[in-house]
């Protein structure tokens, strides 16, 4: 008989040697060999229906694929598939942290030695090594505060630091991520797992900062990174770099300093004006609605002069009052943007200061803090917060709110002792010439003229 695909009649070519079915086997009689084709005849149908849709769905992704430009992507996605992984190094956390904190995308991530600190616990005596076993042994056992507040009164042997060490209270804009990016460099310092955790104000009810028992473990465990702290037996000082607590001052202050007494603090401090402004780009480039921003037909100078009324922002003062009422010179430092990212002395000096403060090397990693994070220098010369349009006599009015907010700040420090005659000197000034230069460089003549202000 001839073997033919039962529904074209195309008979299957069959070399003369080549045996039948049936002779291939003995048990294929005619009778199973005609049932054999009916059943084969509708695998052919199934079949041809089957590649009919797959034929669709490949050609639905392709078409999907397309849309989105993607077709590279899912071409890697196939032979990725195939082929083994590659070889990728696998970064340690710390190295991912420092991969968000390059200037620059091909920039190599900085090596930190992470065992320096340790070193320390080399020079121990017995008697010192035995202190340091029972306080890390305490403190690791902790997961809430009221724990921690008991663990961390036990003595500590030399390097060893209490945990948490201290806090980056804001404000935002205020260089607060190349601070963050350059202490988590630093031998001495524990990364936090979160880099912002925002968990005492948004977590913890205000205004006596209630942290629930499972946020208490959270963040004692996990955010703050005990484990690791407690790997290099605290002689790495853990912190949270949460930039919204500074303008959370006016509860925050006492009950941070009720919670954790020993804690340092340290606020940064911007221009006023080029704050809020940094603000808004911030608030602008990750799409968030910015209420005054709508309202006002895109127009930046009421938003400002808005903010630079506003006790919770750009007005300083009254937050940082708060601050300095709970927290003595010892245990809170203020730093000015404008010096510390200054290329000049003032960045390795004021750089110095806040490691002399936190009880660091003073010289590790550098005395040079590169800026992260920097938005208002990307993009063509008029993309969005390059510069901002408003009249003369606009930015004259922020400048005379911006200069009252100032002497607040400056006033508040004179009258905490906080910072020598010179010191507040310089502060102001560094600021004035921020409002100069915009004043002289940037602005066209007349009370009406356009300036393009730009942030320090
Ligand atoms: C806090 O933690 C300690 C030790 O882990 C535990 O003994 C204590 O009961 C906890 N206290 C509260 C208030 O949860
Ligand atoms: C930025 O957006 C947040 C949330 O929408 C808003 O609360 C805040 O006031 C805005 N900031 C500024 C400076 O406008
Ligand atoms: C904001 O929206 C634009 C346009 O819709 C988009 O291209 C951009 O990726 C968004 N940015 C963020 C940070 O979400
Ligand atoms: C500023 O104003 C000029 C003139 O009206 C306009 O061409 C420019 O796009 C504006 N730039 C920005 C960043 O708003």
């Amino acid at each position: 008989m001839t073997f033919t695909a039962a529904d074209t009649g195309i008979p299957i070519p069959r070399g003369p040697s080549s045996p039948t079915r049936e002779e291939r086997h003995p048990l294929m009689s005619p009778e199973n060999s005609k049932q054999l084709k009916i059943a084969a005849h509708r695998v052919d149908k199934w079949g041809q229906w089957i590649g009919i849709l797959l034929a669709c769905f490949v050609l639905g992704l392709l078409a999907q694929a397309a849309m989105q430009r993607d077709i590279a992507t899912l071409g890697r996605g196939w032979y990725a598939r195939l082929l083994p992984p590659p070889l990728e190094p696998v970064l340690t956390p710390l190295q991912q942290q420092l991969m968000g904190c390059r200037t620059f995308k091909n920039e190599e991530i900085p090596f930190v030695d992470e065992t320096a600190s340790i070193r320390v616990l080399d020079s121990y005596t017995p008697e010192q090594r035995q202190t340091a076993e029972r306080f890390t042994a305490a403190v690791a056992a902790c997961t809430n505060f009221t724990c921690l507040q008991r663990a961390n009164k036990l003595p500590r042997a030399p390097g060893q630091f209490r945990y948490p060490h201290f806090y980056i209270l804001g404000f935002p804009k205020c260089a607060t991520t190349s601070l963050y990016c350059h202490l988590i460099q630093h031998p001495q310092v524990q990364f936090p797992r979160q880099k912002e955790p925002h968990t005492l104000n948004m977590q913890c009810s205000a205004p006596k900062m209630e942290c629930p028992p499972e946020v208490q473990q959270e963040y004692v465990t996990q955010t703050l990174n005990l484990d690791e702290a407690a790997a290099s037996m605290f002689t790495r000082a853990a912190f949270d770099g949460s930039t919204h607590y500074a303008a959370e001052g006016h509860y925050m202050a006492e009950r941070l300093k009720a919670t954790f007494p020993w804690v340092k603090v340290v606020i940064s401090m911007r221009d006023p004006i080029s704050q809020a402004l940094a603000m808004h780009l911030h608030n602008l480039s990750h799409n968030r609605t910015d209420v005054c921003w709508e309202e006002s037909g895109k127009r930046i100078y009421p938003c400002i002069a808005q903010d630079l009324e506003d006790v919770t922002r750009a007005r300083y003062g009254p937050r940082v009052a708060k601050w300095m009422e709970h927290f003595s010179t010892d245990q809170l430092l203020l730093v000015q943007y404008e010096s510390v990212i200054a290329k000049g002395p003032s960045m390795a000096e004021d750089l110095q200061e806040l490691k002399g403060f936190l009880g660091f090397d003073l010289h590790l990693p550098s005395d040079s803090l590169p800026l992260t994070n920097w938005k208002h220098n990307r993009g063509g010369p008029d993309a969005i917060g390059r510069y901002w349009n408003m009249t003369r006599s606009e930015y004259q009015h922020l400048v005379d709110l911006a200069r009252r907010n100032a002497q607040e700040v400056i006033q508040l420090m004179e009258s905490s002792g906080r910072a020598e005659k010179q010191q507040r000197a310089n502060w102001l000034r560094n600021w004035e010439n921020v409002w100069k230069m915009n004043l002289d460089d940037n602005c066209e003549a007349g009370p009406d003229g356009n300036c393009k202000i730009v942030v320090s």
